[in-house]
């Protein structure tokens, strides 16, 4: 039987690379992960790569240069004629963007010498302080198991995904044609990246949420301008609803649903993406065998070090507890690997940032101000909009600010807040400041280029103490 010090199951973000880091301390590493392609081939990577992350941005890029050129290139004197749409080229773009991370992530396993099993892994057993794990057709041992099987999509009660008429992530990224009327249940992060992408393509999108407010873990100032854009935008949300009955037809889907005030009322489109959240994946792992403890959501139990119930068995991403993203996954798998090997692994959850990639995007990290004010806390807060930035006029796009939060005694910053054109980019900049325990001052003080957006960040920074330059 082949033996492994380590052996990770699942080869998504938090899989392939808690393998290659533990290949880079010295370990001999096996990685399992049973994702196939269309063809049937392996295709490293896991959600993110093949039906999330990388996939999703490939066609938020490409229906965003679609909505600008039919749009606002004529704002900049650039005329186009005869605009037009082809969704399989645009589909095949997408595809091939995911196969170069596949490739990409297949190469590296080589590079680190990370030996790759193609099939489901699961626990065989355990004797004489190894752990047996089926690996498809085989079955190997290994000193230390890291489990990071992921999530998959949560469906609605009595609506099965058919992925043609009712929609996961995986089938909303691969419509055949765009739906002249598209439904989306819930108005999270997926509801909003999917909706903003097919309503830019052409399609007359309804967002149907349960929560009376609009995108309630985020900053209510940023969700409330986040809010007016996509209103603007012709995204029609309902907030407080209750969804009924789902009937798929020969050529839709009926949605009977109640809405905030009471009234029944019905909702029929072309095709239906449900979005309501995520649940933690340990199907086919066979964690009796072990006696591997799980929580009530069926997520892998562990400490904050990643631990699990058994010694050697330890758990990351979007199958422990804590937010479902790719660079949480990442740094969970980084540190566990660094665990193994005796050193101090190290994962800040309090500087983590979250990013909705939508026209604007919107991105943050740490607290919201409706957080300080329930904690008691005393703050300062400072915005600075985009309106009022040399850059963003120049690109077009003045909607938005950025937003700081700091400690009001020692001006820590606690929270930064953007909503805004490359809100995504702009967020590392807060994300390094609170690692380093920075306050407002620090980055009001830092010379940032001219003319940039970062200097938003900056004058942001300079307003908590009510000294903008530029506004
Ligand atoms: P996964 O990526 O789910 O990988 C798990 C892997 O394990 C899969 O390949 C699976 O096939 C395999 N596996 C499972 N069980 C077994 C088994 N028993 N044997 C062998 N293999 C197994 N996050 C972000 O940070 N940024 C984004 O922009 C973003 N966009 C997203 C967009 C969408 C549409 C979706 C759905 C998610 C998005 N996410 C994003 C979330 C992100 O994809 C996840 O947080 C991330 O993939 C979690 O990584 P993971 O390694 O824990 O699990
Ligand atoms: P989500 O948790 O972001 O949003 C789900 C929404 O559905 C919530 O607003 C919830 O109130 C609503 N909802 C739940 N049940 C409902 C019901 N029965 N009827 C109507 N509304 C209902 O989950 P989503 O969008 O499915 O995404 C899953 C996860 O994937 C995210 O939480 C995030 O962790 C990750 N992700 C991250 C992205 C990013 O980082 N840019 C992009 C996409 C996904």
């Amino acid at each position: 039987m082949k033996t492994f010090d380590v052996i990770v199951i699942g080869g998504g973000p938090g899989g392939y690379i808690a393998a290659i880091r533990a290949a880079q301390l010295g370990f001999n590493t096996a990685c399992i992960d049973e994702w196939k392609n269309d063809k049937g081939a392996p295709a490293l990577g896991g959600t993110c790569t093949n039906v999330g992350c990388i996939p999703s941005k490939a066609l938020l890029q490409s229906s965003e240069h679609y909505e600008h050129a039919g749009r606002h290139f004529a704002e900049h004197g650039i005329e186009v004629k005869g605009l037009g749409l082809n969704l399989g080229q645009l589909i095949a773009r997408k595809d091939k963007v995911v196969k170069q991370n596949n490739d990409g992530i297949a190469f590296l396993f080589k590079k680190n010498k990370v030996a790759f099993f193609h099939g489901r892994g699961s626990f065989a057993g355990q004797a004489e302080g190894l752990y047996q794990i089926k690996a498809g057709d085989e079955t190997i041992a290994g000193k230390h198991v890291i489990v990071a099987t992921g999530s998959n999509a949560r469906a609605l009660p009595g609506a099965p995904f058919d992925e043609e008429f009712i929609l996961s992530n995986d089938g909303a990224l691969r419509i055949k044609a765009v739906p002249k009327k598209l439904g989306l249940i819930g108005s999270g992060v997926i509801g909003l990246e999917m909706g903003s992408v097919w309503r830019r393509l052409g399609a007359e999108v309804t967002v149907l949420e349960a929560l009376p407010t609009f995108l309630g873990a985020v900053d209510e100032q940023i969700a409330k301008e986040a809010r007016k854009a996509f209103d603007k935008q012709g995204l029609k949300i309902e907030l407080g609803v209750k969804v009924g009955e789902v009937t798929t037809g020969k050529n839709g889907v009926a949605v009977a649903w109640t809405d905030a005030k009471g009234e029944a009322r019905t909702l029929e489109v072309d095709r239906l993406i449900v979005s309501i959240g995520r649940v933690p994946n340990t199907n086919g792992l066979n964690h009796e065998a072990v006696g591997l403890q799980l929580d009530e959501r069926g997520a892998i139990v562990v400490d904050d070090q990643c631990r699990t119930n058994l010694p050697n068995v330890w758990a990351v991403g979007d199958v422990v507890r804590g937010p479902m993203l790719a660079h949480k996954a990442e740094e969970e798998g980084v540190a566990v690997a660094e665990r193994i090997a005796g050193q101090h692994g190290h994962v800040n959850f309090n500087t983590i940032p979250w990013v909705i990639y939508t026209s604007p995007e919107i991105a943050w990290v740490g607290q919201t101000e409706q957080q300080l004010k329930a904690a008691g806390v005393a703050y300062k807060a400072g915005t600075f909009p985009f309106l009022a930035n040399g850059r963003a006029r120049a690109l077009g796009d003045t909607t938005g600010m950025v937003k700081f939060l700091a400690d009001a005694a020692t001006d820590e910053i606690l929270g930064v807040h953007i909503v805004g054109p490359m809100a995504s980019e702009l967020i590392s900049e807060a994300v390094v400041a609170m690692e380093f325990r920075a306050s407002s001052e620090d980055i009001a003080r830092i010379c940032h280029a001219h003319p940039s957006l970062s200097e938003a960040t900056k004058e942001a920074a300079l307003a908590v103490d009510k000294r903008t330059l530029n506004f």
